[in-house]
């Protein structure tokens, strides 16, 4: 017993009342919009529409280990863990991690118990091709992975899959990575071998995750591969990527979109930036800049008819640039060619939502001594507090509204999927913060839905706790513990896997009572 009081008696009189859905004359709608106003009434009711999308994520090198099992190549991050250990806090590295390569189906099995109907994996780029180019095809890694899907499919999952979470094979990265404008055709070739193998039964494809997170730390030298020329590199790792999403994305138009009909999008991290003072309009002004560089940097080439980045960012690296000596702007341009094939690229936006970031003013900035990416913006995050937090909770499910209804205001975003959410704390099964988080989240789903914005489905990160990359094991986001101290790596669960299991089961808002204190809520959920 778990849930409190009458909860799941009114939980059974809300989904009663709930299911009427009113009736429609028969020359109401096209069958399509007869659907959409479906799920709006749906969601106006507070039910989730019947076809949502509740599932769990994780990735590759967080969580496979197995890193150099069945002809598996290196990837950036085996390599800095093993030469570099102390590039992550606690020394750790990803070698055996949760030991999802040999434990994928414990982790199907987990996520179906919960309630799940799709589940977001990536696939590790260098267990398919071990040096990054297709001459070094690896049919164990293909094997592995259609072992995967087929797990998921056999017990009613839809897989979203994700190409590259940030294990790019080594052998790319000493050709320059994502900062050599080859790697979009090298990225081509690696998506077309993927369609092919598993696009008969994958039907939602995420090209990059993160990318401007990953190009920030990773080509602003603050996390793997540390390439460090901030103010220039962020910018072509971004460029390249960019152009590589779109690419695959028109390849899958020509070559596979007709017999396998998927969809093909991207994961993006969309940061909702507040000025740490209000009233200064300067600040307030940086935090708008915050969000064009982290999100429409990306948004705006991708989405709708613009097909290149935000007129503001570009004559504001520009100017930087000049005075700064270089005769062009650090930002690549694109060619007329290149911005018709990025114009509507993507079927979807799989949104990454964690938290509200505080901003301030990058005092003391000067701008003709220092170049950055962080100095083009004018702005930087404010350091956390001892909880990790610049705000005094973590918890801030108004930021994700804000970030949907700008999203979708602003840029033609065909339809967007959550393809994570999620709470990070220090491993205990009573995560009490992290069951309060996805239940104040996942609430707010069905009034945007209600809206008539597109949103398809929520994946919460993480299944289980991983390798948090620089970070290492330090800091735990799954909704079950792993045991690592021992080889059987066994799954644990925590109080927060009964609050996303009511969400993913009722498909409505299940009711909870968080005035109880943490001691209180263990006895009563009966863990
Ligand atoms: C974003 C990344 O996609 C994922 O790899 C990471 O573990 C989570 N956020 C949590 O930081």
């Amino acid at each position: 017993m778990w849930v409190l009081g009458n909860v799941s008696l009114l939980l059974g009189l809300m989904d009663s009342l709930t299911s009427m859905l009113p009736d429609f004359p028969d020359n109401y709608a096209s069958p399509k919009s007869l659907v959409e106003i479906q799920r709006v009434n749906a969601a106006k009711e507070g039910r989730f529409p019947d076809d949502f999308l509740f599932g769990v994520s994780t990735s590759a090198y967080q969580t496979e280990g197995a890193w150099n099992v069945s002809g598996k190549g290196e990837s950036i991050w085996d390599y800095a863990t093993h030469n570099s250990p102390e590039t992550v806090i606690d020394n750790s590295n990803g070698d055996i991690a949760a030991n999802s390569y040999f434990m994928y189906k414990t982790d199907i099995d987990l996520a179906k118990q919960l309630g799940c109907n799709a589940f977001r994996i990536s696939i590790s780029w260098p267990r398919i091709l071990p040096t990054g180019f297709p001459n070094s095809l690896n049919p164990k890694g293909i094997e592995h992975y259609d072992n995967v899907i087929n797990e998921m499919l056999g017990r009613n999952i839809t897989p979203v899959v994700t190409l590259f979470h940030w294990d790019l094979p080594k052998e790319l990265q000493d050709l320059g990575g994502w900062a050599n404008p080859l790697i979009v055709d090298w990225f081509v070739d690696y998506a077309r071998i993927v369609f092919k193998a598993f696009g008969d039964r994958v039907k939602y494809w995420s090209t990059v995750n993160e990318p401007t997170v990953y190009c920030v730390y990773g080509y602003g030298g603050k996390m793997v591969p540390f390439v460090n020329h901030s103010g220039i590199t962020e910018y072509l790792c971004g460029h390249h990527m960019l152009l590589a999403h779109a690419k695959a994305h028109k390849m899958y138009n020509e070559e596979f979109r007709q017999e396998q009909k998927g969809k093909v999008g991207l994961s993006i991290s969309v940061p909702w930036a507040v000025a740490s003072n209000p009233e200064d309009p300067e600040e307030v002004a940086g935090a708008d800049r915050w969000f064009e560089f982290w999100g429409s940097w990306f948004l705006n080439p991708l989405f709708g008819h613009f097909g290149d980045y935000p007129e503001n960012m570009k004559n504001r690296i520009a100017e930087n640039s000049l005075k700064q000596g270089f005769p062009r702007s650090r930002l690549p341009e694109f060619t007329t060619e290149e911005i018709s094939m990025l114009r509507n690229s993507t079927d979807f936006l799989g949104l990454n939502y964690y938290h509200a970031s505080p901003v301030q003013k990058y005092l003391n900035y000067n701008v003709t001594s220092t170049v950055s990416f962080f100095g083009d913006i004018g702005m930087l995050e404010v350091p956390a507090n001892e909880n990790g937090a610049a705000f005094s909770d973590r918890s801030t499910p108004w930021a994700l509204v804000s970030t949907i209804q700008k999203i979708n205001k602003d840029f033609e975003v065909p339809m967007i999927m959550i393809t994570e959410n999620g709470y990070w704390d220090r491993g205990q099964l009573a995560d009490i913060g992290r069951a309060k988080y996805y239940h104040q989240h996942l609430s707010e789903l069905p009034g945007l839905i209600a809206q008539g914005i597109n949103i398809r489905g929520y994946f919460a990160w993480s299944l289980i706790d991983n390798f948090e990359w620089s970070v290492g094991y330090t800091q735990k986001f799954g909704l079950f513990s792993v045991d690592y101290t021992v080889p059987e790596r066994t799954r644990i669960p925590k109080i927060s896997t009964k609050v996303i299991s009511d969400f993913y089961k009722t498909r409505i808002i299940p009711l909870f009572l968080w005035s109880l204190n943490e001691v209180e809520f263990d006895i009563n959920v009966g863990l």
